[in-house]
């Protein structure tokens, strides 16, 4: 019987691993041990047969996150990285990152530190099939510290509050899953869902034309994320007293999703919550990486929560 992602991280430590888990990106030249790496290589094993996903582990090989060229987060001293490969796939990103972050929290109860890592800039020593690409890595070994708590957007920009129409509950249940490669007919589905779910949520947001329109330059996307928005601390305080009214399994899921990984830190998501019928969603802002980071968020959110989030 195939595995689930609770049956690879328990619900009832996920959110106390979150929590201890940054990114680390100094790290001592010391080897991975037998025993970790064969539960690791376990997981991995689990992982590819659950998703579709050809990911594999290289340990003990300095060059390739050692030689990544300096710029925007340089690893140093890393000798093991994992590599997330797979085959062409309308959600593929989500599902690299939905996986990806099972092994990232794995690593961290196992005493491991680890780093995600979006562009590769080094050559990994892996081989991939016709047809399958390495799309991304994730940095993994002891590190020098335990890196640092990320700065988090405002509720305002995070968590919202809609109540969700029957067609939308159906476009979202028909969205393809965030734990398996869909067919590639599936593209137009998967496209129009996440248009749907976001364009008809308000998201006191007026950063997301602009980021639109500059998607494919980082410098840029970077300068627009930087810029200081004014925030209205009557909205954050109703926000607030309306999150603290919700069921626990949706503040720890909102919790978990403030702590994930995400590329540049750059929190362009959007958590959606219907009291009354108790349904969530995220909503992906888009941004460099978005998807794999929405695949991130989805799995924080499922593990802390241990509900399914659209
Ligand atoms: C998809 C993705 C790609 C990332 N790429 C890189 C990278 O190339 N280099 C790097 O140093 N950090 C990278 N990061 C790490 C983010 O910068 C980091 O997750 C973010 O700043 C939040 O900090 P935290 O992980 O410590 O919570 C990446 C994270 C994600 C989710």
């Amino acid at each position: 019987m195939h595995k689930s992602s609770s049956d690879l991280i328990s619900s009832k430590d996920a959110l106390k691993i979150m929590r201890q888990r940054h990114s680390v990106r100094q790290y001592f030249n010391r080897p991975i041990e037998q025993q970790k790496r064969e539960i690791l290589n376990k997981t991995i094993e689990d992982i590819n047969k659950i998703s579709g996903l050809n990911l594999q582990i290289i340990y003990d090989e300095p060059k390739c996150l050692n030689n990544h060229k300096p710029g925007y987060g340089t690893m140093k001293g890393c000798n093991n990285y994992i590599c997330m490969i797979g085959k062409k796939a309308p959600n593929r990103s989500e599902v690299m990152g939905y996986w990806g972050e099972i092994l990232v929290l794995k690593a961290q109860e196992l005493g491991l530190n680890t780093c995600w890592i979006g562009l590769i800039t080094g050559k990994a020593k892996v081989k991939v099939k016709k047809g399958e690409k390495l799309k991304h890595l994730i940095a993994i070994g002891y590190g020098q510290n335990q890196g640092k708590q990320h700065k988090n957007k405002t509720i305002t920009e995070t968590l919202a509050f809609h109540s969700f129409s029957q067609d939308q509950i159906d476009i979202m249940s028909f969205m393809p899953s965030s734990t398996c490669l869909a067919h590639k007919k599936e593209k137009s589905i998967y496209k129009k869902g996440s248009k749907t779910i976001l364009n008809n949520i308000s998201t006191n947001n007026n950063l997301d034309s602009d980021l639109k329109a500059n998607k494919k330059n980082l410098k840029k996307v970077v300068a627009v994320l930087k810029q200081k928005k004014p925030i209205n601390e009557n909205t954050i305080k109703v926000l607030e007293s309306e999150l603290n009214s919700c069921p626990v399994w949706f503040k720890n899921g909102y919790e978990a999703c403030m702590l994930s990984p995400t590329s540049i830190n750059q929190q362009q998501f959007l958590v959606v919550f219907d009291k009354e019928k108790e349904i969530a969603c995220i909503a992906d802002k888009g941004g460099i990486l978005s998807k794999v980071d929405l695949g991130i968020l989805k799995c924080q959110f499922e593990l802390a929560s241990g509900h399914k989030v659209f």
